[in-house]
């Protein structure tokens, strides 16, 4: 099985090399209008934005830098297949302009924006980042009534194209089944408060290149991948800067495109795309560990673990798990400066098949065939 990545410098308000209908899931996160690091990128984008902010106009400003995001949720919106989901990560800002400050929702107004494009909203997830910065109580402080509340989350807005994704096919069955998450991992990834993104372990960037280029951790793309997507789907960003998303899809074994105004990104993605590999493996290592202990405590509470993985001979809770696979990467090429490959291991290691030193014997057989992990995923005439 392989996987293919293309990134295009280019702007993302126009992505005329990506066909209509052609994209299975949309994950990104946009500069955040008027959050100061992010002024120059839309000015260089809009006139009314450069003008606004130079008359000090903070609403006019607000409103001109999302018409730039506008034009891009209006091509994703086009590419992206119906029933197809788009997830972004966006905070809200809070900012003084001229004599006057406050907040300026951009959760609600991509949310707006993007139901008006005819996307259904769905329950948005809140993700909360809690800084111990001396200066997060803002304003007068015990004095009532001129303080504000912290502002310590940020969002990711998650919306569908029309209905239900159907998987009509059997081959399409296959890979659904394939790329189910682990039953507790459902309930940490779909509930509607995320705590604990840290994880520095699976940190492709360094601090210094996140804070300058804006980059979201990768577990945050990473789970999005694996909840809205199935393997050898194709998940475009928009806004790719460091190339969070195309790691994250790589390690999950989708196709990814990214768009990114800024060609400068060209050696970090390079930097580091080699890693991917590395942290491909060790997100499933970690994944199938923490699989390991969570059945070990579940038995040792004294409840059940009723099904069996057939591929990698484990308990698992329920029969949607039991088709599950975790494509390991094995080789990264790339192709050009723009254009990856990543191939994955045909079988599960053995490594990472059941042993008996996990406490519990399966339960309950599934039956049928263990196949080989991967299906093939589809070939994309765009990379
Ligand atoms: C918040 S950053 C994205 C960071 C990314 N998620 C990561 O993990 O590295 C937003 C990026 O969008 C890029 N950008 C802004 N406007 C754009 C446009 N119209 N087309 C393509 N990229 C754009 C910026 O250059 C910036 O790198």
């Amino acid at each position: 099985m392989e996987s293919r990545h293309r990134i295009y410098f280019d702007n993302s308000r126009a992505m005329r090399t990506i066909g209509d209908q052609s994209i299975d899931l949309v994950v990104t996160s946009p500069p955040y209008p008027m959050i100061e690091m992010w002024d120059q990128t839309f000015a260089r984008q809009s006139k009314p934005v450069f003008t606004a902010m130079e008359k000090a106009d903070g609403n006019l400003g607000f409103e001109a830098m999302h018409r730039v995001l506008d034009a891009v949720w209006a091509e994703v919106v086009r590419v992206l297949r119906p029933g197809g989901f788009v997830c972004i990560n966006v905070g809200d800002a809070t900012r003084k302009v001229g004599d006057r400050f406050m907040l300026y929702p951009n959760h609600a107004r991509i949310l707006s924006a993007l139901y008006d494009k005819g996307l259904s909203p769905l329950p948005v997830i809140i993700w909360r980042k809690q800084t111990n910065a001396p200066n997060k109580f803002m304003g007068s402080g015990m004095l009532p009534a001129g303080a504000y509340v912290t502002l310590e989350h940020e969002y990711v807005l998650i919306l569908r194209k029309g209905d239900k994704r159907e998987f009509d096919t059997g081959e399409e069955k296959a890979a659904r089944r394939r790329s189910a998450i682990f039953w507790e991992e459902r309930n940490t990834w779909f509930s509607d408060v995320w705590m604990d993104l840290k994880g520095a372990r699976q940190q492709m960037l360094d601090k210094k290149v996140r804070a300058r280029s804006g980059a979201f951790p990768f577990e945050l793309p990473y789970r999005l991948i694996n909840m809205y997507s199935v393997v050898g789907d194709t998940v475009l960003d928009p806004f790719l800067g460091a190339g969070t998303s195309l790691f994250a899809a790589m390690a999950a074994g989708r196709n990814s495109i990214g768009f990114e105004l800024e060609a400068g990104f060209i050696q970090t993605i390079h930097d580091h795309v080699q890693q991917a590999i590395g942290t491909g493996n060790q997100v499933i290592s970690d994944r199938l560990e923490k699989h390991a202990a969570f059945v070990k405590e579940r038995l040792a509470e004294g409840k059940t673990v009723q099904y069996v993985s057939r591929l990698y001979g484990f308990p698992v809770v329920t029969r949607q798990e039991t088709d599950i696979c975790l494509p390991r990467p094995v080789k990264m090429e790339a192709n050009g400066s723009d254009s990856f490959v990543v191939t994955y291991e045909d079988e599960p290691s053995a490594a990472d098949c059941y042993g008996t030193d996990q406490g519990a014997a399966p339960v309950r057989d599934t039956g049928g065939e263990a196949g080989p992990c991967p299906g093939s995923p589809k070939q994309q005439d765009l990379f």
